[in-house]
């Protein structure tokens, strides 16, 4: 495994850009005071933020960074484009609005956010198809500095890696202890596709699991540091989301200690808990 031993430390995509091993997600980043818990968020240290149109807090988001003082450049922001608006005309459309919400003039990382607008759509293929090529031309107009997925499956992969001309940089997946996708994990490895986890704390469903708290008290940190961790293990970056500055702190706290690998195979194969209900190819299942 590669060392890492800040947030701040990168992976390399595959197309040279760098990108921070940790983000910060902003999916319901607070029911109260977005800009506030966002602020808090950059006070603490975090510069990788995961947004997307449909989460409503890319404005916020945006007026984070602007009034933090820091340069843009330090930040790394990936935002998304929800299912009505894939296309390639929508996907154009919908990176105008995204870059206009956040104030800035590019995106660090571009990602398509769900392979298919229904369950049973017929024709996502194409869908899929056209929607990429206008991320490839966002990338190469400088709009955006990497592109790729979220919530793609292999067969949704492989459909695109056969027909496009800029290969996708990263997938973003539901991945926690319980729910770990091995499948999706190992097609991207092996295309060199990096894996980022959504919920990787699994929504908190996954802090009581028994093994995830016997391990807590055996490495001396919170089951949610086990989670977090157990994503960089794998080579996963975690984008954690919490509205406590205490929490929030603990959640970058992932360097000072180790899982066995004895324990990463005891987490990789427990019984499965904390599923979200969400699958492409499924209506939300109801849990
Ligand atoms: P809170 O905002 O009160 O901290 P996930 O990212 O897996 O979807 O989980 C997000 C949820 O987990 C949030 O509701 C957040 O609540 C909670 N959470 C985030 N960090 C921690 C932590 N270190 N310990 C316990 N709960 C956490």
């Amino acid at each position: 495994m590669m060392r890492l031993n800040h947030i701040s430390d990168t992976y390399t995509l595959n197309n040279g850009v760098k990108i921070p091993c940790v983000a910060f997600g902003t999916y319901k980043a607070a029911t109260g005071d977005n800009v506030g818990i966002l602020k808090e968020a950059v006070a603490s240290g975090y510069r990788y933020f995961d947004t997307a149109s449909f989460y409503g807090t890319e404005s916020y988001l945006g007026q984070a960074v602007k009034e933090s003082g820091i340069p843009r450049e330090e930040f790394f922001i990936t935002s998304k484009l929800w299912k009505d608006e894939m296309g390639y005309e929508g996907a154009k459309a919908a990176c105008a609005d995204s870059l206009e919400r956040l104030g800035t003039d590019y995106l660090d990382l571009y990602l398509i956010h769900w392979p298919q607008p229904s369950p049973d759509h017929r024709d996502w293929k194409r869908l899929d198809i056209e929607t990429w090529r206008a991320l490839e031309e966002l990338y190469e107009a400088g709009k955006v500095r990497a592109v790729g997925l979220s919530n793609f499956l292999p067969h949704h992969m492989d459909n695109l890696l056969k027909n496009c001309w800029i290969r996708p940089m990263v997938d973003q997946i539901e991945f926690h202890p319980g729910y770990t996708q091995e499948t999706v994990v190992r097609y991207c490895q092996e295309h060199g596709i990096l894996v980022q986890a959504w919920s990787p704390i699994g929504r908190g469903r996954v802090l009581e699991d028994e093994l995830i708290v016997e391990l807590a008290g055996k490495y001396g940190v919170t089951p949610a540091q086990v989670c977090l961790r157990y994503a960089l293990q794998r080579g996963v970056v975690p984008l954690p989301k919490s509205s406590s500055a205490e929490r929030m702190r603990q959640n970058m706290d992932l360097f000072s200690f180790e899982l066995s690998e004895e324990d990463m195979y005891r987490i990789g194969a427990m019984p499965p808990a904390g599923w979200s209900g969400e699958h492409p190819e499924r209506e939300r299942a109801r849990l």
